[in-house]
């Protein structure tokens, strides 16, 4: 395998909901010369567009992917271009073509230029078979498109590892809530939606039931998550490499929106559960992240409490 050309950074799929965060945490801490956006279309007035370089690039060109590494001098990828489950149980071909496909471009391309790669999975690798509270090692059988792509990704991170040597890792995700870019297609993206909701119409009709309950995180959380599993050593690194588990916070969709009523004087919410509360019921309530704990010393630091206040701080800042 070839040594990195240089420590470049390319983010895949950047214009999306994590991508707007990594990105402008990976400009800050490493320049903002140093970190190509690309994504597979152009988000006018988008502030990454402004920041840095940006380069129009779909993960499933092979041949692109390859050029935009030389050209650019890229040392490490951050793959986050994906169609989430939402969306993907709506075009299952997608789906497969963009998660599988893009994630073996990226890998391929690693392989060929010996880049490090961050590649993440989500909680939706789990099934209706997993225990409440789901361990790292467990069977994985999910119920969902874009969950089977998922533990596909994971086996092809550790099996790159094993066979060729490239330095891949991931996270499982939980549902994410953020206030800068909007959710994208996902399951969890009541959790987002239903502070916009708040702040501009004081209501809001929640696709899943009161009692759903989903392990969920925090944005910062989630950036400093995938910070740090990159900055951890080689050798801490273990055979969960294609997805640890993290915890943040747990919480039923009516302890969010009480959450939400504390603060926000009425705030009403109404349940109405649509196709998405199956893929909900499929997937555990909360998360045992041991093994990231031990072998990269990860803790979050955001609970209910604080996320709401953040969020609704955040959000009433920015309108
Ligand atoms: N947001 C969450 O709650 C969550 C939870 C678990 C896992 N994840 C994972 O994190 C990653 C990023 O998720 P996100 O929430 O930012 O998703 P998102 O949908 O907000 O963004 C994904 C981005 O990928 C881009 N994209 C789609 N097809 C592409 C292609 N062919 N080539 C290049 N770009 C393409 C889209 O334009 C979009 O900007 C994904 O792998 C996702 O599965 C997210």
């Amino acid at each position: 395998m070839a040594e990195p050309s240089s420590d470049r950074i390319l983010v895949t799929g950047a214009l999306g909901q994590i991508g707007t965060d990594l990105v402008e945490a990976l400009r800050i801490r490493y320049g903002d010369d140093s970190v190509i956006a690309s994504d597979v279309r152009e988000v006018p007035g988008h502030s990454l567009l402004e920041s840095g370089p940006f380069r129009l690039l779909s993960v499933v060109d092979g041949d692109g992917m390859d050029s935009v590494v030389r050209e650019e001098e890229v040392g490490e990828i951050y793959h986050l271009a994906a169609i989430l489950s939402a969306a993907g149980e709506k075009k299952p071909e997608l789906c497969q073509r963009v998660n599988v496909g893009g994630t073996i471009t990226v890998l391929e391309v690693a392989k060929e230029h010996g880049l490090r790669v961050f590649s993440p999975s989500s909680i939706a690798v789990f099934g209706p078979d997993t225990p409440r509270t789901a361990p790292q090692v467990t069977p994985l059988n999910p119920t969902t498109n874009y969950g089977r792509t998922k533990v596909t990704g994971e086996v092809m991170a550790l099996n790159y590892w094993k066979q060729y040597g490239v330095d891949a890792r991931g996270i499982r995700y939980p549902g994410l809530i953020s206030w800068k870019s909007p959710a994208g297609g996902g399951t969890t993206d009541y959790a987002v939606e239903i502070f916009h909701a708040a702040l501009n119409e004081g209501h809001y009709d929640c696709f899943v039931g009161s009692d759903t309950r989903l392990p969920m995180m925090y944005i910062d959380d989630a950036i400093r998550a995938t910070m740090e599993l990159m900055d951890a050593p080689a050798e801490s690194i273990g055979t969960s490499r294609g997805g640890y588990n993290v915890s943040g916070m747990s919480f039923t969709a009516g302890e969010l929106a009480d959450a939400i009523s504390e603060r926000l004087d009425g705030f009403t919410c109404d349940f109405k559960p649509d196709e998405r509360q199956q893929y909900a019921d499929s997937w555990p309530g909360d998360i045992d992240d041991s093994a990231a704990r031990e072998d990269w010393d990860w803790k979050a630091e955001y609970d209910l409490g604080r996320m709401v206040d953040e969020m609704l701080d955040r959000l009433s800042n920015q309108s």
